[in-house]
């Protein structure tokens, strides 16, 4: 019995809360590990839809511990709203099925102002970020001026940690001709949620070493995808935490030796939110088509998701730098009833062949796709849950995307409910 991370591995929205909820019926523990409330997981149980962003998808079933690591940056107010909207689903969210790491930096108002004030400055060059205050929390987080969860305890330090802060950010404010903020204006709002906040507060990484010793099963949930990664991802069209497995570890306070098996959740072609580099875009019909069937609209800010083929190469990388060892295949239903399907196994650029996305911003937006084409299949996939009642050109789609990201695959997702999944081997006792 092992541990498992799951992560992203194309631009996030793979459908890892409909995977992470499917495997945490055998977890006790699920924890979040890096992100925030830009992250949006949908998962459809018993016919409700459940759309988490930062509490982890494990919350929705009865009798598992949820955990929110030092790696997520918390916005107080974004979290309340979203236990008190689950609440009115019939989900009860308290100190004995929620933890939060004391050390968890938090997203303040002022986060959310100068990330959204950033965006504009950037103007044609804008990374399209959520808005959220991720980045800016992020970067407070590495400025060593953060306020974390611990500090709502103590009002005077609290009071001294903000002044410091708008220090800083009022600067960059007035700058932008925009207005500053006050302390009142961050601390009022912050001393009346304290109290709630500071009932789910323990160091999590106590916690779960001694869920380790008892031997529970432990999942990491990751959110947004190995390609947004602030390291290896399309920087800087990226968010600003690292989404490899690694992360896990850091991010939670479990050690290296306690994850034994990585999956990265890989859509059967490719999506993404926000701008940046995208070799695959099909900005014609058919991406329009994809789009539509496959319902790619952001869950966190609403936006069309840009669609694509299926980039073999990108997914090699991320398999190769997160330590994939098999994939979870969703959204292979919505590939239904095309007449012919691409693969991207290479690029181009300048001349020269790349079989990886180079690191350079300029190559990455200047890369031509280079395809093999493969027939589709007329017959549905859709909700099908045995892989012999799969169409032969489904499984020969399957088959080559093994060979050419050179990973297996573990699940195969046929639809957005928990029981539409074909398991091929089981990641926890890999
Ligand atoms: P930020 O995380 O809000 O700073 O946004 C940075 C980039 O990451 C933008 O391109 C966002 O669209 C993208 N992003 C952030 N969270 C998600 C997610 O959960 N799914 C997909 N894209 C995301």
């Amino acid at each position: 019995m092992t541990n498992v991370a799951v992560i992203g591995s194309q631009w996030g929205d793979e459908g890892k809360g409909k995977v992470v909820d499917w495997l945490s019926e055998r977890a006790h523990v699920v924890v979040r590990f890096q992100g925030g409330h830009n992250a949006g997981h949908t998962l459809v149980v018993d016919g409700v839809t459940y759309k988490l962003s930062l509490l982890p998808s494990g919350i929705v079933r009865e009798g598992k511990l949820s955990l929110i690591g030092n790696g997520v940056v918390i916005d107080p107010a974004a979290l309340l709203s979203e236990i008190a909207a689950v609440g009115k689903l019939g989900v009860s969210v308290t100190p004995d099925n929620l933890r939060i790491a004391e050390n968890c930096p938090l997203i303040l108002p002022v986060h959310r102002k100068v990330d959204q004030m950033a965006e504009a400055i950037r103007g044609k060059g804008k990374i399209g970020t959520t808005g959220r205050g991720i980045g800016p929390a992020y970067e407070d987080k590495v400025a060593r001026r953060a306020i974390r969860v611990c500090d709502l305890a103590d009002e005077m330090l609290l009071r001294s940690k903000i002044e410091t802060l708008l220090v800083y950010h009022n600067a960059l404010l007035k700058a932008a001709n925009a207005e500053p903020m006050t302390v009142d204006e961050i601390l009022a709002p912050l001393l009346a949620v304290a109290p709630k906040i500071l009932s789910f507060a323990m160091p999590v990484w106590l916690l779960l070493d001694s869920l380790r010793r008892e031997g529970k099963r432990i999942l990491f949930e990751g959110a947004q995808g190995i390609m947004l990664d602030v390291d290896h991802g399309t920087y800087p069209y990226v968010t600003s935490s690292n989404t490899l497995a690694g992360a896990a570890t850091v991010g939670s306070g479990m050690g290296l030796s306690g994850i034994g098996y990585v999956l990265g959740i890989t859509k059967a072609y490719t999506t993404r939110v926000g701008s940046g580099p995208f070799p695959t875009e099909l900005t014609d019909d058919i991406g329009a088509k994809i789009g539509k069937i496959g319902n790619e609209f952001g869950t966190v800010t609403g936006r069309a998701r840009r669609c694509g083929w299926f980039d073999a190469v990108l997914v090699r990388q991320a398999v190769k730098i997160a330590g994939i060892h098999g994939i979870a295949l969703t959204k292979l239903d919505v590939l239904d009833g095309f007449d012919s399907l691409k693969i991207c196994i290479g690029y181009r650029h300048d001349g020269k062949l790349y079989d990886y996305l180079p690191a350079s911003m300029k190559i990455q937006a200047e890369v031509e796709p280079i395809y093999e084409e493969m027939p589709g299949w007329p017959e549905s996939t859709h909700g099908k849950r045995s892989w012999v009642d799969l169409p032969a050109q489904a499984i020969k789609y399957i088959r080559r995307i093994e060979e050419l990201i050179e990973c297996q695959v573990a699940l195969l997702s046929t639809g957005p409910k928990r029981e539409d999944t074909i398991l091929v081997r089981d990641p926890f006792v890999d």
